[in-house]
């Protein structure tokens, strides 16, 4: 199985390596032969290449079975006047691969409670699967800038079709199937247009297709209330990519760290990108000192969703349970007197808690 490892920018490269020891671990233990192949993407490929996704790596990702994403972008390519940024490369990664449906899980580990923000009686019990729109909307609608005398005026569209709605629906539904069977859309039908599409849409597909799912619509600026206050009410959520996004960065402080939170990219065929929800860090970039386990846990969706090795992927996580449990912590979830481990020393833990059953 060939894997494209795209480390990127930041803390990026730090924390695919560990991903990739436990990888290997994985592979020896249950006898599959991965084959890693790196390559540039973000800042770094802008530096040597001019290009945040440079022809050779699109072509990698294509012929592989699944790609994991460390992350991209920092202040150094943060030149608003510059040609391009990082951010444009994984934009176009999702929009080429066709990875129109983004899996969040948000879920709070009973050990880390107590580094959420919110209060545990609140927290506790958290297990949120988030399905975001990944290749349409606004991120992708037509936008532009002109000069009407002294005025500078731009605008950015929500673009959606039924094509595109009914798809990540349909993922999202099946989803809720294999969990508490119950399915909530977030969207601003009062106001906007491509809201009240997704309304209908999504209400005859889950009428027509999903009659067993208990399925209900939040508006999203009442939902950006809901979830910090009564997050455990929900279960699988889709919405489309800027609700997503924003709802999504709001819902990591749940479980107390971003450092801990996987997320998968999909498309109807073809190789899924998997990636921590996290960014590059560039203030704690290079210092061995970030917190592997959202990249490790990519590792473990992308064993489950690409290559289908669900037992593989189990191993994976119970691992990084077992290694929690014990009491091993890295700076984003230490709380005060826990000595805090460093990146390898996490990844390391990790290697040696994973067992075969
Ligand atoms: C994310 C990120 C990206 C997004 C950025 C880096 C383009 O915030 O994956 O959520 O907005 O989709
Ligand atoms: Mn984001």
């Amino acid at each position: 199985m060939k894997i494209v490892l795209l480390p990127g920018d930041g803390i990026g490269p730090e924390v695919t390596a560990e991903a990739r020891k436990v990888l290997e671990r994985v592979g020896s233990l249950f006898g599959h032969a991965f084959e890693f192949d790196t390559q540039p993407i973000g800042g770094n490929a802008i530096d040597d290449f001019g290009d945040p996704l440079p022809p050779q790596t699109l072509e990698a990702c294509r012929s592989a079975d699944a790609v994991l994403l460390g992350a991209v972008g920092g202040p150094k390519w943060d030149d608003p006047n510059a040609k391009t940024r990082p951010e444009a490369g994984l934009l176009r990664i999702r929009k080429e691969l066709g990875l129109f449906a983004n899996l969040r899980p948000i879920q709070t580990f009973d050990f880390l409670v107590d580094s959420s923000p919110l209060r545990r009686e609140i927290v506790a019990g958290t297990d949120i699967m988030f399905v975001r729109e990944l290749t349409g909307g606004i991120y992708f609608g037509e936008s532009g800038l002109k000069q009407e005398g002294d005025q500078e005026i731009a605008w950015s569209t929500m673009t959606y079709s039924t094509y595109e709605i009914e798809r990540v629906v349909r993922i999202a539904a099946e989803a809720a199937r294999g969990r508490r069977k119950k399915l909530t859309m977030v969207d601003k039908a009062n106001v906007l247009e491509a809201s009240r599409l997704w309304r209908r849409v999504s209400a005859r597909v889950m009428k027509e297709e999903f009659p067993d799912i208990a399925y209900d619509v939040v508006l999203v600026d009442a939902m950006a209330m809901h979830l910090i206050s009564r997050p455990t009410a929900f279960d699988v959520v889709v919405t489309e990519n800027l609700f997503g996004d924003i709802l999504t960065d709001e819902g990591s402080m749940l479980p107390g760290s971003m450092g801990m939170l996987p997320s998968a990219s999909i498309g109807s065929d073809g190789p899924g990108l998997f990636e921590p929800i996290h960014g590059s860090a560039p203030d704690i970039a290079g210092k061995g000192i970030a917190n592997p386990l959202a990249t490790i846990l990519a590792a473990a969706m992308m064993l489950r969703y690409s290559l289908k090795l669900e037992a593989e992927a189990k191993a994976i996580e119970t691992a990084v349970d077992k290694v929690l449990a014990a009491g091993h912590r890295t700076g984003d979830i230490a709380r005060s007197g826990e000595t805090p481990l460093g990146t390898t020393a996490m990844g390391q833990l990790v290697v040696e808690a994973l067992s075969k059953e």
